[in-house]
């Protein structure tokens, strides 16, 4: 009989977070074609999909024991307020959408993760771990999260790329772009490091499951 916990790995990326997890059975969903190739490279025992996250997820989700679900960050990170460029756009509500749809129609447990937001999170996050946000139906103890030392904000050379990728224990030959972004370095940076999903992981198995309690906010209208 088969025992092994069934993991769902949402917007899987290069599956940092996925790194160190042990005897889990893993179906990754990746939308970019490029980096679910070198996901699939990495993991060659997952299953992976390439396809929209949130549409497998409606379709798929009572499959699964876990699931972790990264959404784009870029569009809530405090990067859109540091420039003097003119970014200014509307937030990528994927997010918000994860967690409320995984808090009303998900039984098992679940974590979403991203950056800290240049705005007041819509929801409060269940911990803060390094430049990471979660949101989960468990608790989240805290660890010393591993430290990048600098260069994750900044470098786009080979030395720079080749730093991350140490840091993150993840190697592939060449560059890899995410979407119209020209820096080599963004797919690693979009990483989470894998002794933090690792310990996000093991916190999962804890056997209570906690609910988050939105801060609901009512406006009235005249
Ligand atoms: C923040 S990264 C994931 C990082 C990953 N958790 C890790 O630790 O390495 C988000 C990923 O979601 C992918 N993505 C964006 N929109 C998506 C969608 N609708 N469905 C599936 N994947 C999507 C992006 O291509 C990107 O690789």
């Amino acid at each position: 009989m088969n025992t092994k916990k069934k993991a769902l790995n949402l917007c899987a990326g290069l599956g940092g977070n996925r790194k160190n997890w042990k005897n889990v059975e893993v179906t990754a969903v990746e939308l970019d074609p490029k980096i679910a190739k070198v996901y699939q490279d990495l993991y060659p025992h997952d299953i992976v999909v390439i396809g929209d996250a949130m549409e497998y997820l409606k379709k798929h989700r009572n499959e699964f024991d876990f699931v972790w679900f990264s959404p784009p960050c870029q569009k809530h990170s405090r990067m859109m307020k540091a420039t003097r460029h003119d970014v200014a756009d509307f937030f990528d509500p994927m997010l918000w959408q994860a967690i409320i749809f995984l808090q009303h129609f998900y039984k098992g447990k679940w974590i979403v993760e991203n950056v800290k937001p240049y705005y007041e999170p819509l929801i409060k996050p269940t911990a803060i771990l390094g430049r990471h946000y979660f949101w989960s139906n468990f608790d989240i103890s805290n660890i010393d999260v591993p430290s990048p030392k600098g260069f994750i904000t900044s470098g786009s050379s080979k030395e720079s790329v080749q730093s991350m990728k140490d840091w993150l224990g993840i190697h592939y030959d060449g560059n890899i772009y995410y979407k119209d972004n020209h820096c080599p370095a963004q797919v690693l940076r979009n990483c989470v490091h894998p002794k933090l999903g690792e310990h996000v992981l093991k916190c999962s198995e804890s056997k209570k499951i906690i609910s988050i309690k939105s801060e609901q906010q009512v406006i009235e209208f005249n």
